[in-house]
């Protein structure tokens, strides 16, 4: 793939002027999703500058999530935003299979906690109660998409923190191990801004803007079981609603 020559005159920098060319590439569809973008060997002979800009110019392109990095493979063009079905109750292994991607969960943490006062009162369960924290980065292949703090009481599955890989399914295990099936949630969406620690996870730039779910799952009786906080990416997801319009009769 040719790119324009750079303008070594201009007070624009060469790594940004290779990112705009590239940026144009994706966008014009020239570069399209999946497909590898040239290493920052290809960049820096074919325009020659230095691997040292070719290497800025590439990871400007995947600090705002227009490309991922696979480990030994190369850098490649991201997928246009995931849409979030926000009407069906999806686990994060379900949504991703649903798209043919592949599922990595990098654990942050796995252990028994109290329940905080908010916490229990979404649980409808004391204070102070033993929840079982799993927190983890949610990728899709090697990009991390989100970061998510799911709290289950420990009472409805004793042993899982003994038992379970918590890089696996906590929806697959809730279901397998103890009949809990999600039926119906209620989430919250809100806009933030990627805290350093955050950013740091996703990788993205500090202070991109991210979506905040706060959601609680209950089984079909309305018992809620799962109490999740989470933070995905808004350059790889967006939101579909769909509403629905009384008929005049019931409007009035
Ligand atoms: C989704 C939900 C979370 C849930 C998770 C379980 O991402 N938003 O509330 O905890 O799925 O995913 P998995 O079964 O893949 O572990």
């Amino acid at each position: 793939m040719s790119l324009p020559a750079l303008d070594r005159h201009s007070v624009v920098p060469l790594y940004y002027q290779i990112q705009q060319r590239l940026l144009e590439q994706i966008r014009s569809g020239t570069l399209k999703a999946g497909e590898p973008v040239p290493s920052e060997q290809e960049l820096a002979a074919g325009l020659g500058v230095s691997r040292m800009t070719a290497r800025q110019a590439l990871k400007s392109l995947c600090d705002v999530g227009l490309t991922y990095r696979e480990r030994g493979k190369g850098t490649f063009v991201s997928a246009n935003k995931l849409e979030k079905n926000i009407r069906q109750v999806l686990s994060f292994t379900e949504e991703m299979s649903a798209r043919g991607m592949r599922v990595n969960s990098k654990v942050l943490s796995f252990e028994t906690i109290p329940a905080t006062e908010e916490i229990a009162a979404a649980l409808r369960i004391p204070v102070q109660e033993p929840l079982v924290r799993l927190r983890r980065i949610r990728c899709a292949g090697a990009s991390p998409m989100g970061i998510e703090s799911s709290h289950v009481p420990e009472r409805l599955c004793p042993d899982l923190v003994r038992t379970f890989d918590p890089s696996a399914s906590l929806y697959q295990a809730l279901y397998e191990r103890y009949g809990i099936q999600m039926a119906v949630a209620d989430e919250v969406v809100e806009s933030a801004l990627a805290s350093a620690q955050e950013a740091r996870m996703l990788k993205i730039a500090r202070g991109s803007p991210v979506f905040l779910f706060t959601r609680v799952s209950c089984v079909q009786s309305g018992q809620p079981v799962e109490y999740v906080k989470s933070t995905y990416r808004a350059d790889r997801y967006k939101i579909r609603n769909r509403l629905t319009r009384l008929s005049r009769e019931l409007l009035t």
